[in-house]
């Protein structure tokens, strides 16, 4: 039994089971990166990690864990440049590290996207339900949230109807859904640049202290909870055979999208715990809440559709990443091959993309999603590591390949990088990492009855 099978370069080019039109540029790439990136994690789940992780020290959280992510877009960036193919790490360690971890990796990433689309379209449903209260709308009890005997609720309908909404989008096209990803982006970065220059006004430096009332164990734990606010840029490279110069536009719609919200995210924490006790901050709209605290009621309600103008976005490009990885993974054979079929009319792969948007609906519309934030954070960071090790790997044994990006100081940073992601999933609880076994040992066990043999290199 060959697990460690590898994948030579130039197969995943040749492979001809579809084909996706290229159409995306380094200007589109960086909108859908920022796209992906700001949504729940700034909007909903800073509220939690001031409260009860970092206080004030929030930033601190944001900055620590920015730069893990951004080591990690370094060796991203190498790789995408490299080997501009769809799905992304799991594409890149098929090359490095063999079949096996390759499947992994796919696996871990399949519950990433999907995991966090359907926690993302619950925050959404959150904020929309809060909007139509301001208008005086009330949805029934029974269809307002996920199934809970003691509340009433049964299913989340609003998170239901985003998800299939969203999945039709995909289905239209990639260009359709660039565009309408471009003005949701530009309305999202207008309502988080409005909060920081209202917000800075009422800031008082009192706030800030004491500056670290959980001390520095605080600040870690914050910044593994808020490492999910920066999720999001890693799925670009999902999309590299969509895109025109992949070798020169990934790196830059990578490395400049994460540098953008880097910087909001450290403004808007600033401004936040500035402007409202930490201690009060435990709300599931922190953001508008802060400016309904000092009286700014029509900004903070502008500030509301923003947040869902912003999650929309966030969905989008989740489901995107899933569809394309599924696409990836099925082309070579470890998943069944109808998956990869690609739509002659739309050139988008149809199927697999209602595949994904129902099984992410009803996930959305029946399971309580609070904790899930964790386990989407922990599988991106197992990824993270493996790509950073994987820019190294591959330094040794391709060390000729034509990379239109290099990741400096190798194996420095790409050792940092893995040590950072390896240090945040440490400090996740007990129970994310009991989930994330468990998926794996799914995964597992799906690699040995089908992936290994029906896999293309087997066939071959
Ligand atoms: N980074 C994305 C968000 O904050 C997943 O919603």
């Amino acid at each position: 039994m060959d697990l460690f099978r590898k994948k030579p370069l130039a197969a995943p080019l040749s492979d001809d089971a579809g084909k996706l039109s290229k159409t995306l540029g380094a200007l589109d790439l960086t909108a859908l990166g920022v796209g992906a990136i700001i949504g729940t994690g700034i909007f909903v789940m800073t509220g939690v990690a001031a409260a009860e992780h970092a206080g004030p020290a929030l930033v601190l959280s944001f900055v620590l864990a920015g730069i893990a992510c951004v080591l990690s877009a370094l060796c991203y960036s190498e790789f995408a440049s490299t080997l501009p193919v769809s799905g992304s790490a799991y594409a890149y360690s098929y090359v490095a590290f063999g079949e096996l971890l390759a499947w992994i990796l796919g696996w871990d990433l399949v519950l990433e996207y999907g995991v966090a689309a359907a926690a993302v379209s619950s925050g959404w449903s959150g904020y929309f339900q809060g909007l139509l209260d301001g208008f005086g709308i009330h949805l029934p009890t029974a269809l307002s949230g996920a199934y809970n005997a003691d509340k009433g609720t049964f299913i989340n309908l609003p998170a239901v109807i985003i998800i299939l909404l969203i999945s039709y989008l995909l289905t239209r096209g990639v260009k359709e859904t660039a565009r309408f990803n471009a003005i949701m982006v530009v309305v999202k970065l207008s309502v988080v640049l409005l909060f920081i220059f209202t917000g800075i006004f009422y800031v008082k430096p009192e706030n800030w202290t004491p500056f670290l009332p959980f001390g520095f164990h605080g600040v870690v734990n914050g910044a593994a909870t808020v490492f999910f606010a920066y999720i999001g840029f890693d799925a670009l490279s999902t999309a590299a055979e969509e895109v025109k110069r992949p070798q020169r536009d990934l790196p830059i719609g990578i490395i400049s999208s994460l540098a953008i919200c880097t910087v909001l995210y450290i403004s808007v924490s600033l401004v936040l715990t500035g402007i409202v006790p930490y201690q009060n901050l435990n709300v599931s709209d922190p953001v508008s809440f802060a400016l309904r605290f000092v009286d700014q009621n029509m900004i903070a309600g502008l500030i509301s559709v923003g947040a869902i103008a912003g999650m929309t976005t966030v969905l989008l490009v989740l489901l995107f990443g899933q569809t394309r990885l599924l696409f990836a993974i099925s082309r070579d054979g470890l998943l069944p091959e109808g998956l990869a079929k690609v739509n002659s009319k739309t050139q988008t792969p149809v199927r697999s993309t209602w595949m994904v948007g129902g099984i992410i609906a009803v996930f959305s519309g029946f399971v309580p999603l609070d904790r899930l934030a964790d386990l989407t954070s922990i599988g991106t960071l197992f990824a993270f590591l493996v790509v950073s090790l994987g820019v190294i790997v591959m330094r040794r044994t391709h060390p000729d390949l034509k990379r239109g990006f290099r990741v400096p100081w190798v194996p420095v940073i790409p050792l940092l990088s893995a040590a950072a992601c390896g240090y945040l999933m440490y400090n996740l609880g007990r129970e994310t990492w009991t989930g994330f076994f468990i998926w794996l040992i799914l995964g597992i066990m799906i690699y040995w009855l089908y992936g290994y043999k029906n896999s293309k290199l087997y066939k071959k």
